[in-house]
């Protein structure tokens, strides 16, 4: 994956990468609001050992100084002073949990400590400070005093005192918010790649192609407006699924030049990835090309096609099968011109040994010879076993895989099931997919030779399309 492809999964997914840090930064606000403040008085300490009045002595006694310093900083930070202070302020604390909050620091070269102090409450910070740094020079005083009671040989003065903090030091607000964020992104990326490679969904033009066996030949976009009315209406329509529909339709058109398919059952390897909707708008496409087309629902279990496009559904391909109404009787004119459509009829307890019957392989040539097209609805393949039927009698299979949602495995096991019957795919085509943004990322993530290849195997013109096509591949 290069840098390009890495921009393009991250625009595919920016919504996993947003969410993600949001509730990050949620989470550091939280803990910010949740953290109990602490405050911070400082003290600090000038240590100064006693001296000569040569040049010489005055240096000695400024290195004895510089070597005190650090000792002098680990005292502060003891158990000794500890206690001393906390009898001397009557704190209810023990003296490690005291010492924990103190911290001296010294600069090299100097004879400075800097003690700091932190507390719950700025007032005590304060006395704990001074409280802290005067007991410590009464403890010099006692260390560095000789036995004979002569002068100390160092001494220590408080050289600034502590005051009252106005503000706390933790939590440090805009660094916690700032690292939620930082760690928001990240884990947002991860996460988006994570979901990437977990992924077993097919989206990309490669992997269908390769499960199938056969091209793309359409890809069918998302439209809430489908949803309401099935049919599309395609006089003057060039609204995007439109424009998809038309290119399955040229697409189909250079399937098998030699044999081209007229009798195509339209299937899937679940239920809801759209077989019927396209199954009506591949009709519907082939008609306004000014062919005489026949839509016939093969979903026995399900039939779906007679609520569809308003029809009657109880007399059609089942009641002629059983020989309860002949194929005229059967056949119903719609409100689009060219298009006739078979229902399913009523639903037999036995659609599987009908639609593998004799008659049904004699009532699909005369339907052959009557219309220029047969559109087949069917049931999905790896449900029940009608569509392979149907497909095995048909001159191929449209397989459709609705983007994101159908898995790897269900495809190829249903390209399977075909395969089993000796039903030939002429072509996969992708269903709903997302009108924007993540269906191009892959597209040519993963398929661009083979986008190259198709859009060379496709058509220069469509003589039934009502504006100019660009030489046309099958996805948007
Ligand atoms: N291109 C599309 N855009 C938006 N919604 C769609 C599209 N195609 C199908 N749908 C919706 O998806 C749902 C399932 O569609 P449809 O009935 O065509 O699927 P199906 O595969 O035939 O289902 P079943 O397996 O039950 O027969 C319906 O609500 C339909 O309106
Ligand atoms: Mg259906």
């Amino acid at each position: 994956m290069n840098l390009q492809d890495f921009a393009k999964l991250l625009r595919a997914r920016w919504l996993t990468v947003c969410i993600t840090i949001v509730v990050v930064a949620l989470g550091a606000v939280a803990y910010t609001l949740f953290t109990t403040p602490l405050y911070q008085a400082s003290t600090r300490l000038y240590v100064s050992a006693a001296g000569g009045s040569t040049v010489s002595e005055m240096y000695q006694g400024n290195r004895l100084s510089q070597e005190r310093v650090l000792s002098y900083s680990e005292l502060l930070m003891g158990e000794t002073l500890a206690k001393r202070t906390i009898d001397k302020l009557g704190l209810d604390i023990s003296a490690e949990s005291l010492q924990g909050n103190v911290k001296a620091s010294t600069k090299p070269d100097t004879v400075l400590i800097d003690l700091n102090v932190v507390d719950e409450s700025p007032v005590r910070a304060r006395d704990i400070a001074n409280a802290l740094s005067d007991e410590f020079v009464v403890m010099v005083r006692e260390l560095e005093t000789p036995e004979d009671g002569s002068r100390p040989e160092a001494r220590v003065v408080v050289e600034q005192r502590a005051s009252i903090p106005d503000s706390p030091v933790i939590p440090k607000t805009s660094r916690n918010i700032g690292a939620g964020l930082a760690l928001g992104l990240l884990a947002g990326i991860a996460l988006a790649v994570l979901r990437d490679l977990l992924d077993n969904t097919v989206k990309d033009r490669q992997t269908v192609e390769e499960i199938t066996g056969a091209g793309l030949v359409g890809s069918i976009p998302l439209d809430k407006e489908c949803r309401k009315e099935p049919a599309i209406p395609f006089d003057g329509n060039n609204s995007a699924i439109a424009e998809a529909f038309r290119k399955l339709r040229t697409n189909l058109q250079f399937l098998a030049v030699d044999n081209p398919p007229r009798v195509i059952v339209i299937t899937s390897s679940t239920p809801n990835e759209g077989k019927s909707t396209t199954a009506i708008n591949i009709a519907l496409a082939l008609a306004e090309a000014e062919h005489n087309v026949l839509l016939v629902d093969g979903d026995m279990r399900r039939p779906i096609l007679h609520k569809y496009l308003d029809l009657v559904g109880p007399v059609g391909f089942s009641t002629v099968l059983s020989g309860r109404a002949s194929l005229g009787e059967a056949l119903q004119k719609t409100r689009f011109p060219g298009l006739t459509v078979l229902a399913a009829g009523t639903v037999p307890p036995n659609p599987s040994e009908l639609l593998g019957s004799l008659t049904a392989k004699n009532l699909l040539s005369e339907l052959r010879a009557k219309f220029d097209f047969v559109v087949m609805d069917s049931s999905p393949l790896l449900a029940v076993t009608d569509a392979a039927i149907l497909a095995a009698a048909a001159d191929g299979v449209l397989m459709m895989a609705r983007f994101g949602q159908t898995k790897r495995e269900q495809l190829t096991h249903a390209v399977g099931n075909l395969e089993d019957v000796g039903a030939s795919v002429l072509g996969a085509v992708f269903t709903m997919t997302p009108a924007h943004g993540n269906s191009s990322y892959y597209y040519s993530y993963y398929g661009e030779d083979s986008a190259r290849r198709s859009s060379r195997q496709a058509l220069s013109a469509d003589p039934a399309a009502p504006s100019p096509q660009p030489p046309s591949t099958d996805v948007p």
